[in-house]
């Protein structure tokens, strides 16, 4: 079970230290849950500083597939390593919608990411318009194909996927505990089928899409949901802590 914050680009330096700071405070012992935030490039260093001796480990949003070079105003894995960086979220579907990434992109840098030691966390999800549709299970389950082309790994620890339906994001409409099931199951069958049925059966897959600590329970509680990738809800420490909270009552 793992809960993540993507703080996406909000807090200045300041906020950002106040911020990680009170979740820190606020989860004091969250075993057995793993807890992440990822909070802007530029407070990772900070963020890392606040988080020493705390069980709340670090991630980036995002990161360049190359180790290295002339690629103006991008981040690659090893600088995020060291500043402390545990995870990184790839393929937000923010960065799939604005900045143009794409399938191909994101297993680039998933691959980069594992060379790196790094863990990925894979975003995946379908629009409204896909959904109505008909059309969700088959896109999920291309993007989740398409992230995972050529990755080899070592155990079911070093990778996540995170099923964030696009229109359950930042809207306040999250998906029902039913929907979530449906397409983590579907998710599950496709690790299962890539990875073993050990290792497919033990990844952790996400549901991010206006989890709130109103309704983190019930998503928690569906037997393929292993924890959350939490946006607006991260920015609020008790919040975040609720939620957190939540995630270790169903284990
Ligand atoms: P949200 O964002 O919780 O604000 O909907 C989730 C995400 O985009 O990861």
């Amino acid at each position: 079970m793992l809960i993540a914050g993507n703080w996406k680009m909000n807090t200045d330096l300041e906020d950002a230290r106040d911020l990680a700071a009170g979740i820190a405070d606020a989860i004091t012992d969250p075993d057995p849950v793993q807890v992440a935030i990822c909070p802007p490039f530029v407070s990772l260093e900070a963020v890392g500083e606040e988080l020493k001796g705390t069980p709340v480990q670090l991630g980036a949003q995002n990161m360049h597939f190359e180790e290295e070079g002339a690629y103006t105003g991008e981040v690659s894995a090893s600088m995020l390593q060291s500043v402390g960086c545990r995870y990184a979220i790839l393929g937000h579907s923010e960065r799939r919608q604005y900045f143009g990434e794409d399938d191909e992109l994101v297993s680039q840098k998933v691959r980069q990411a594992l060379r790196s030691e790094l863990v990925p966390i894979i975003c995946v999800g379908e629009s409204q318009e896909q959904r109505n549709d008909g059309r969700a299970g088959e896109v999920v389950g291309s993007q989740v194909e398409a992230a995972l082309a050529g990755v080899e790994f070592n155990g079911a620890d070093d990778l996540v996927i995170a099923y964030e339906p696009i229109w359950a994001i930042g809207t306040g409409e999250t998906a029902t505990p039913e929907q979530a099931q449906e397409m983590h199951a579907l998710i599950r069958e496709f690790l299962r089928e890539r990875f073993g049925d050990t290792t497919g059966g033990s990844m952790d897959i996400l549901y991010g899409g206006s989890m709130k600590p109103h309704n983190a329970e019930e998503l928690l509680a569906e037997p393929d949901v292993d924890g959350g990738l939490v946006g607006g809800a991260s920015l609020q420490a008790a919040d975040f802590a609720a939620i957190v909270d939540r995630a270790g009552d169903q284990i």
